[in-house]
């Protein structure tokens, strides 16, 4: 009896392992294919539109928390179902547009199936959150089988970033009961860090339209009557 709960155990464990083990298959095929995009897009435009890229899978205790949350039935195809973010993928950009450049480019890739895109910047959350979500489904091939894994993406900029992960501390610290005045300067600060993002977003198109027009210059030396335009496009209209 002892011998046969010991084996059941044993075999659970197995299965536990190569569960998760698919996720972060899943998570090594994204995280190459981002790179692949980031490397090609820097030789290709000279500019890199990818500052950072992290990845995560899921803790198994975190995993059980949101079963329990959802009301997930405990069974691993039920989980592989109804859990879509075991394996997370989060690209920071440098701005608000290569956000989209960057999402399309995931989204056109014939591997990759968009299951659903929730886009936080056109319509941030109440609490000011900024970011574009995707869910995608991607093949893995293993030794005998092919899986199709779901993968969360989230792109944002780094003030969008920056943000977040403030407010997910003060989240965790006041146990999700934030106080009003916190509340009301997390969503003040997260309307700031949008306005820098479309003032960063508008000096960097001005930079590289000037670029277009002295294309043999390696780069861009502004001169003081240049600046000062650029400031007063910026920051007096
Ligand atoms: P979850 O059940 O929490 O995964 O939310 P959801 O299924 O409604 O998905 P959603 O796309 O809204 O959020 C997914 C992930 O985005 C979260 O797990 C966080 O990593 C991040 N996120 C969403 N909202 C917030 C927020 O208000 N603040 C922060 N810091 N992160 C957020
Ligand atoms: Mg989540």
């Amino acid at each position: 009896m002892k011998n046969k709960n010991i084996t059941e155990l044993k075999t659970l464990r197995t299965e536990i392992t190569r569960f998760l083990l698919s996720y972060k298959f899943a998570l090594q095929e994204m995280e190459t294919k981002v790179n692949i995009l980031k490397e090609e897009f820097q030789v290709m435009n000279e500019y890199n539109p990818i500052e950072h890229i992290t990845t995560r899978l899921k803790t198994p205790e975190s995993i059980l928390k949101k079963i329990v949350k959802k009301g997930v039935d405990p069974s691993f195809h039920a989980i592989q179902k109804s859990i879509r973010d075991i394996a997370g993928i989060r690209i920071t950009c440098s701005f608000v547009d290569d956000i989209y450049k960057v999402s399309d480019m995931i989204q056109h890739q014939q591997d990759i199936s968009v299951v659903e895109i929730k886009d936080y910047i056109q319509n941030p959350k109440p609490n000011g959150y900024q970011s574009l979500h995707l869910i995608i489904q991607i093949p893995i091939f293993m030794s005998d089988r092919t899986e199709h894994m779901y993968v969360e993406i989230q792109i944002r900029t780094i003030a969008m970033d920056f943000w977040a992960s403030l407010e997910h501390k003060i989240y965790y610290k006041y146990d999700r009961d934030i106080p009003q005045h916190i509340q009301d300067g997390l969503k003040e600060a997260a309307s700031q860090a949008a306005m820098l993002d479309r003032k960063m977003q508008q000096l960097n198109r001005e930079i590289n339209i000037l670029k277009q027009q002295n294309p043999e210059e390696d780069d861009v030396y502004l001169s003081n009557k240049h600046l000062q335009q650029l400031q007063e496009k910026l920051f007096f209209h």
